[in-house]
């Protein structure tokens, strides 16, 4: 399976990038902050909670997120590859997740890093943020809380991946297909 982990602070065009690389490669997309809205658009209780983090920028439970991850391998084991988009997200969902990878004879291949400057990730998703609905697009403090929270407990899972030598940086400001060729080039020669 062709395992990617799309990485990159909010904003920075992970699920944009993730719609083109899908098509291109015939991958699945699993995106846990779209998974996470699913849960709450249908009124779970899952949903119910998950929104009480989303909605202040902050990171829902590390055991949440995992079952959901193990949920969607099942039921997707024939799937030619898989692009995680916003997971994982702390060292811990990462660790846990190259153990449920083992039981899947399956493995992450590359983590591809999206490299955006702050100002631009702000003002990409306070520009979204007038008609997506996102509450944690709306006001510029929450934007600041998740970014802040990216640069504590997720960017360290560089360093987890490259020293899996799987880390692989690309320039994510541009013109969304000047970025998707690049990211192309990358996954190209994995
Ligand atoms: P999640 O849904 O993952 O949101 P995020 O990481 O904050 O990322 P975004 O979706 O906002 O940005 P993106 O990088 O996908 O960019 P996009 O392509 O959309 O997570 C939301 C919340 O769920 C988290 O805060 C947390 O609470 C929870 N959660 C999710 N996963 C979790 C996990 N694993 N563990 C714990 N909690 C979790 O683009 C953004 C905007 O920019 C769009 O309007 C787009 O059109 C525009 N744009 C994209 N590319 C460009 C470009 N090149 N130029 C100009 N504009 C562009």
């Amino acid at each position: 399976m062709l395992n990617l982990v799309l990485f990159g602070p909010p904003g920075a065009g992970k699920g944009t990038q993730a719609e083109l690389l899908i098509e291109r490669f015939g991958l699945l997309h699993l995106s846990t902050g779209d998974l996470l809205r699913s849960e709450i658009a249908a009124g779970t209780e899952l949903g119910v909670q998950a929104k009480k983090f989303m909605d202040k920028g902050e990171l829902v439970s590390d055991d949440i997120v995992i079952e959901m991850i193990k949920s969607k391998l099942d039921a997707n084991q024939d799937a030619k590859g898989i692009i995680f988009d916003g997971f994982p997200r702390t060292v811990a969902q990462a660790e846990a997740f190259d153990v449920v990878l083992v039981d899947y004879n399956a493995e992450v291949k590359g983590m591809l890093s999206l490299e955006v400057e702050k100002d631009e990730l702000v003002k990409r998703l306070l520009n979204r943020g007038k008609d997506s609905g996102r509450a944690d697009d709306q006001e510029q403090s929450i934007i600041e809380n998740r970014i802040k929270i990216y640069n504590e407990k997720t960017s360290p899972l560089k360093k987890y991946y490259n020293n899996q030598s799987k880390l692989h940086k690309v320039e994510g400001m541009g013109s969304v297909e000047e970025i998707a060729a690049r990211l192309v080039a990358v996954v190209e020669k994995l």
